[in-house]
């Protein structure tokens, strides 16, 4: 309901935005948000009953099918057999050898040259990025080193304790310099969408990449890059530093997602910047996170383009996007055969890059492709939030990732007690970044990328002839583009919906510890146990993990059903308005005894499956998960009582997060996964980082 009534409040103002560059895109623009409303309807119609109603319509879109083995959980150990140091590892710069550079500083020199406070604030034209190198650090001190990140991006673990990385990653080196040239650091320039509301140019104000590389191991590219290391030309008000309390958080979190399982940008290091104080809310310790991803381009990269009319810039982000960061344009999705729903879950992939596909009317050029690819990356990694109860907490279009990667953690959580219009994010008060919200916001964020697309997409064949490349679209043609451009995206928006549910569901079979999916598992199983942690106000998470544990014996009469359920109330008891540990015990009891049936089918009512069983589930049920409480409780040792042991600690458990135990500090570990403390609940945060 708040979906709906939030979503009528975007709409309106959006259409005195100065986005359109010519009469043919707003024409698509404006479909575009006609077509956007008939999606969101479908995907959220107002309910009754919001859990329920909400996941029995979701599955209605899907069939049944895709048994899945409970054989590829997260992956969690850290071998590292890599032997490389910073120094030596292969380095390239083509984002800023492929795309434009700010036309005030065109080449490094220009920028080397340049006063380090000139290269603040402003406006950029014409460009994806500008030359800046990151500000020097007086006395850094590396905090915490990710293991399972020095293996991906392929350096040897040795390198943990290299004075090189230490000086690198605190922004105190980088790989260039006046006589022989090499890869000069760069700031990227995008726009956005912000609550909803077009943003003008933003950027990456305090973020500063430093190069690429291709691990020879894995042949993944990464893109590094300092996050707090001074001002930009897209700081705008800020200072371009971060502060320790944010940057731990985020470098907790990058590591963690990863180690369930979700795609997410990552974390190489923590690193305090002790004689840099920075101002917020306070007099804080500054500090620099070295992150890295596939790659750190925006939706909102797209949106700043349009914006500005730039068609030819589109194209060739979009093309970069395709060669470059996705591995070229055969490696995207073809277009689906007609009419098979199950197919939306494995496209083909290999189509030659001219090749024209799809029937008469939504014929399929690249470009489709690739916004196919996209939106089907976006869709997966929602569905996983969704599973594991991730709430990023600012979802505009520049926080959203080309690449389909959870990231810029700021006010981000995971869900303690099952709430889905809860929202981490304090300033959020139409709820629009909620739990519930984030598949049509991150829907809503794709259409604006396929408007950005749009042009692109509804030429079809035509896309190349010299007249649209140099022109634009020619007017007899524009109704013919407009309706092409309107159906795909319509497709494809159905396309988003397939993915993010097979997704989502195929991640509950497995938590809830079944081998295979059936039909009525959505309504009995999903909706009544999300309906009834909501009632009962149960921990998401914890309720998972505790569900590991439970053997045929312990459920298997009602009394004993009833007894079992309390094993997922808090300490105290139900908490739940109107309810009372004897309703929690029914309820759960009640729920028990449908799960029960569903194992013993998958699994035989013998009592000797319960060990694997419970391995299963363990290792796609995390024990530990960083929730805002126990941030606040590192964030608080590490910054007031300067301890230093804690983030290893706790980076074990970050790197297995699926242990009983890390055998490190028995009581903080018992501390950390058990019941989290009653009014440090549901805890919010606010967007200052
Ligand atoms: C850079 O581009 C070249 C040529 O297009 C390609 O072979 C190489 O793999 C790319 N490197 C990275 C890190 O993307
Ligand atoms: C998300 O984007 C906004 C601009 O829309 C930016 O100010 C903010 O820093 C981003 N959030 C994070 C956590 O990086
Ligand atoms: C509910 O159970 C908890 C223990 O699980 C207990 O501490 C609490 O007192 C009980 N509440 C009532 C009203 O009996
Ligand atoms: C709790 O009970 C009261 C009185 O029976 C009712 O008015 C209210 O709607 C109930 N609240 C919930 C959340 O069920």
């Amino acid at each position: 309901m708040i979906m709906m009534e939030d979503l009528f409040n975007i709409i309106p103002n959006q259409t005195s935005l100065p986005l359109l560059y010519n009469s043919f895109i707003l024409c698509l623009f404006l479909i575009a948000l006609r077509m956007l409303l008939r999606q969101f309807s479908r995907l959220y119609r107002p309910s009754p009953s919001p859990a329920r109603m909400r996941l029995a319509q979701m599955s209605s879109h899907i069939s049944n099918g895709h048994s899945n083995g409970l054989t590829s959980g997260p992956r969690t150990e850290v071998q590292n057999d890599a032997t490389s140091t910073l120094a030596d590892i292969p380095k390239s710069n083509n984002f800023t050898s492929k795309l434009p550079p700010d036309p005030q500083f065109p080449t490094p020199i220009d920028s080397h040259k340049a006063p380090r406070q000139k290269l603040g604030p402003r406006m950029v034209r014409g460009a994806l990025y500008t030359y800046v190198r990151p500000e020097p650090t007086e006395d850094p001190e590396l905090l915490a080193i990710s293991k399972a990140a020095l293996r991906d991006i392929g350096l040897a673990d040795s390198e943990a304790n290299s004075q090189e990385l230490k000086e690198v990653v605190a922004g105190n080196k980088f790989y260039w310099d006046e006589e022989n040239g090499g890869i000069y650091p760069w700031a990227q320039c995008y726009g956005g969408f912000q609550f909803g509301q077009w943003a003008g140019q933003l950027g990456d104000g305090r973020a500063i990449s430093l190069f690429e590389s291709i691990n020879p191991q894995t042949k993944v590219r990464y893109e590094l890059q300092l996050k707090g290391a001074g001002k930009t030309p897209y700081s705008r008000f800020a200072d371009g530093k971060a502060v320790l309390r944010s940057s731990i958080r985020e470098f907790i979190v990058s590591e963690y997602l990863n180690s369930i399982g979700i795609p997410t940008t990552r974390a190489l290091s923590l690193t305090l910047c002790p004689k840099s104080t920075v101002v917020r809310e306070q007099l804080e310790p500054g500090a620099i996170v070295c992150r890295f991803a596939q790659s750190w381009l925006r939706l909102g990269t797209f949106d700043l383009l349009r914006s500005r009319g730039d068609r030819d810039l589109i194209r060739k982000v979009a093309t970069y996007v395709a060669e470059d960061v996705f591995g070229g344009w055969e490696s995207l999705p073809a277009v689906l055969p007609a009419d098979t729903k199950d197919a939306h879950l494995d496209p083909g992939r290999g189509v030659p890059k001219d090749e024209l596909q799809g029937k008469e009317g939504a014929e399929e050029n690249r470009f489709t492709r690739l916004y196919r690819e996209i939106v089907r990356r976006n869709a997966k990694v929602v569905g996983m939030w969704q599973a594991y109860g991730f709430m990023n907490g600012v979802l505009n279009t520049d926080n959203t990732s080309i690449y389909g990667l959870s990231m810029d953690y700021g006010p981000f959580a995971f869900m303690d007690n099952f709430d889905p219009a809860y929202t981490p994010n304090h300033d959020d008060h139409m709820l629009r970044y909620s739990y519930r919200a984030q598949p049509s916001i991150i829907w809503w964020n794709l259409v604006r990328l396929g408007e950005s697309l749009g042009e692109l997409i509804g030429a079809g064949d035509r896309v190349d002839d010299q007249v649209f490349v140099e022109k634009g679209v020619e007017e007899d043609f524009a109704p013919v583009l407009i309706k092409r451009a309107e159906t795909i995206i319509d497709q494809i928006g159905d396309e988003y919906k397939a993915v993010f549910l097979s997704e989502y569901r195929r991640l509950m079979t497995l938590r809830l510890g079944l081998k295979s999916q059936k039909d009525g598992d959505f309504e009995t199983l999903f909706s009544e146990l999300l309906d009834t942690m909501e009632a009962l106000e149960l921990d998401f998470n914890h309720f998972f993990r505790r569900l590991s544990t439970v053997k045929l014996d312990d459920i298997n009469t009602q009394e004993k059903r009833e007894q079992t359920a309390e094993r997922f109330f808090h300490h105290e008891g139900v908490t739940g308005l109107n309810e009372t540990n004897d309703s929690g015990r029914e309820k759960v009891g009640k729920w028990l005894d449908s799960w029960r049936e569903r194992i013993e089918e998958d699994w035989g009512s013998e009592s000797s499956a319960d060990e694997e069983r419970e391995k299963a589930m363990k290792a796609v049920n995390p024990n530990f998960v960083p929730r805002g409480w126990l941030l606040d409780d590192i964030i608080n040792r590490v910054q007031t009582k300067k301890e230093r042991d804690i983030l290893k600690g706790v980076m074990e458990m970050t790197m297995n997060p699926f242990q009983d135990e890390w055998q490190w500090n028995e009581e903080i570990e018992k501390k950390y996964c058990g019941d989290v403390p009653r009014f440090q609940r549901a805890i919010q945060c606010s967007c200052s980082s």
